[in-house]
């Protein structure tokens, strides 16, 4: 059977782009894949090193956001990067082969020095982020990676290693391919990237009232202001939202929103029910693993155990091929 893995950074409760965009798709793949799904926090500390005080608390909050989801222990190997330490073994070696100009030229690191606005705080492991990454991946020996589009360029960098191993010290490594999701991206509230930082985001664990109370506060058609003014769907984000969590509704919407007949308020309120609807059943499952948070962490506890055996096994090949066992 194929292996598949895949991360996530721990960087708080996750959002309905997470789970749309990647969660829904490792509970899919679970189901025909050898599957592989871990928590990255060694990641976090790429950018986020002045304060580690919250990686703790996140970790937690992504196992409760995957369980609730339907990530199933018995399907998939859960575990935490930085319960299985041979990565970065993998890491250092893997980095005394990657020629500077690999990591130089990652415009993936190049966004997130600019986005997050790093300047002179960018850190050598931020630089070595892709290194990791492939680490991550080829210490398992992973056919697919499922990630997004704005991780494609990282896993380029993981072949372009995995190839140069290969052929400095003998083929070990299979070419890991990205498997990239079919589900349309979920912009943010306010039209722009959904993300934390950027507070335009819907959180699995938010309750009904938040929910609905940033679904009434997002940004519609600026042309349309009051009811029965002539609105542009094609421009608002609330109708892309329709058109994900609303198919059946979404051409009349469409149609009474240009008539003018659909005002934005009830727009909203018929859009956050549904949204509501859709998140339920996750939602009560969550709330009913929150109690249960040391019997969680025990179970990528366990993870990271069946993890490191895979990993020391791959770590003592490559070091048999590198002649340094
Ligand atoms: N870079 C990924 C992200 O930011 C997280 C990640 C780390 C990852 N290592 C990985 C994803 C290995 C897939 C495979 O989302």
């Amino acid at each position: 059977m194929n292996r598949i893995l895949s991360g996530m950074r721990p960087t708080g409760k996750l959002h309905i782009g997470h789970l749309y965009g990647a969660l829904s798709n490792y509970v899919k793949l679970q189901k025909k894949y050898d599957s592989y799904y871990f928590i990255a926090d060694l990641h976090v500390l790429t950018t986020n090193y002045e304060h580690t005080e919250t990686i703790r608390r996140n970790r937690v909050e992504v196992m409760l956001d995957w369980l609730a989801s339907g990530i199933d222990p018995e399907k998939s190997v859960l575990f935490i990067q930085s319960k299985v330490p041979e990565h970065t073994y993998l890491t250092l070696l893997l980095s005394m082969i990657v020629p500077l100009p690999w990591v130089e030229r990652n415009t993936t690191v190049k966004e997130m020095i600019r986005d997050l606005n790093l300047r002179e705080k960018a850190s050598y492991g931020l630089l070595g982020y892709p290194i990791l990454m492939a680490s991550d991946i080829i210490i398992y020996k992973a056919n697919y990676v499922p990630v997004g589009k704005d991780q494609v360029h990282h896993l380029e960098i993981t072949r372009e290693i995995v190839r140069r191993f290969n052929n400095l010290y003998g083929n070990l490594f299979p070419e890991p391919q990205a498997l990239l999701t079919e589900f349309p991206s979920i912009p943010g509230l306010d039209g722009k990237k959904m993300s934390k930082s950027l507070n335009n985001d819907i959180k699995i664990a938010d309750t009904e009232e938040e929910t609905t109370r940033k679904v009434m506060s997002a940004i519609t058609d600026p042309a349309k202001v009051h009811l029965g003014d002539i609105g542009h769907p094609e421009i608002c984000t609330i109708f892309k939202y329709h058109k994900i969590f609303n198919k059946e509704e979404a051409p009349q919407i469409e149609k009474d929103c240009k008539s003018g007949k659909l005002g934005c308020v009830s727009c909203k309120k018929r859009l956050a029910e549904k949204l509501n609807a859709s998140l339920k059943e996750i939602r009560n499952r969550r709330k009913s693993l929150a109690g249960r948070e040391k019997e969680i962490t025990e179970i990528f506890e366990e993870g990271s155990k069946k993890a490191q055996k895979v990993a020391s096994e791959t770590l003592k090949q490559v070091m048999y091929l590198m002649k340094i066992d």
